[in-house]
């Protein structure tokens, strides 16, 4: 079962735990939870398809137990259908796939789908569109990287404003209910430009768990958003 809300309404704010203390992770999700953040998101990173390793599905199983916001968990890895059961088991609400890993990506967001999670597709900033229009209408997220994926805290890539209008463009054709998704370098100062270009969930590491008050800096990105 599904236990993410995808229907569209307010931009979601998804927190990256990438930029979290992993000594105290527990405690660090909760203060985001009660800071008012809407999703959580889990960079799984393999050292492969980016050139960084971060943590697998016992760390996602992990934060699970701590916490009852939806899990955005984002695989960076390759071979991606080899593990998308156990994320599915550890407790990921929604499993987002990169395009640029997955020749068989119709394949794979059925095995995602069956698996009982929501079903994102990821796009490296130099990844055209036109590579995600036969999947639309079977997926749930469409996920527009700005940064070269990999690490946290790299500044937004001012190409990826356009891109995201033309996904949405492309959404509001092709499948109206797929929800828009920007990871990488959002900042205060970006946030209300991304969200006008039409994203609908703002994945943000540095800007949140890279601030001391973490609950003022979820309050500060969505009073950007609103001003
Ligand atoms: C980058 C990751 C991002 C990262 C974002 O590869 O996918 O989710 O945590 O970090 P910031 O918000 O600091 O750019
Ligand atoms: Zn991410």
């Amino acid at each position: 079962m599904v236990s993410v809300n995808l229907r569209k309404g307010p931009v979601r704010l998804a927190p990256s735990i990438l930029s979290a203390d992993f000594s105290c992770l527990a405690k660090e999700v909760q203060e985001v939870e009660a800071g008012g953040a809407d999703w959580l998101h889990l960079d799984v990173m393999d050292g492969a398809f980016v050139p960084n390793i971060t943590f697998g599905v016992p760390v996602v199983a992990a934060v699970r137990a701590h916490t009852r916001l939806p899990l955005d968990v984002h695989l960076m890895i390759e071979r991606p259908e080899l593990y998308v059961a156990d994320f599915c088991r550890a407790g990921a609400d929604l499993i987002t796939v990169h395009v640029e890993t997955a020749p068989h990506l119709h394949r794979l967001v059925t095995q995602i789908k069956g698996a009982g999670a929501a079903v994102g597709v990821a796009l490296n900033p130099a990844t055209p569109l036109s590579t995600v229009a036969e999947i639309l209408p079977d997926i749930d997220l469409l996920l527009i990287m700005t940064v070269n994926p990999g690490f946290g805290g790299q500044s937004f890539i001012p190409s990826g404003l356009d891109k995201l209008r033309r996904a949405a463009e492309l959404l509001a054709r092709k499948a109206p209910g797929v929800l828009l998704e920007v990871d990488g370098g959002i900042t205060e100062d970006n946030a209300r430009q991304v969200v006008q270009a039409g994203a609908e969930v703002l994945v943000a590491g540095s800007a949140v768990f890279g601030q001391p008050e973490r609950k003022a800096a979820l309050t500060r990105l969505r009073q950007a958003i609103e001003a």
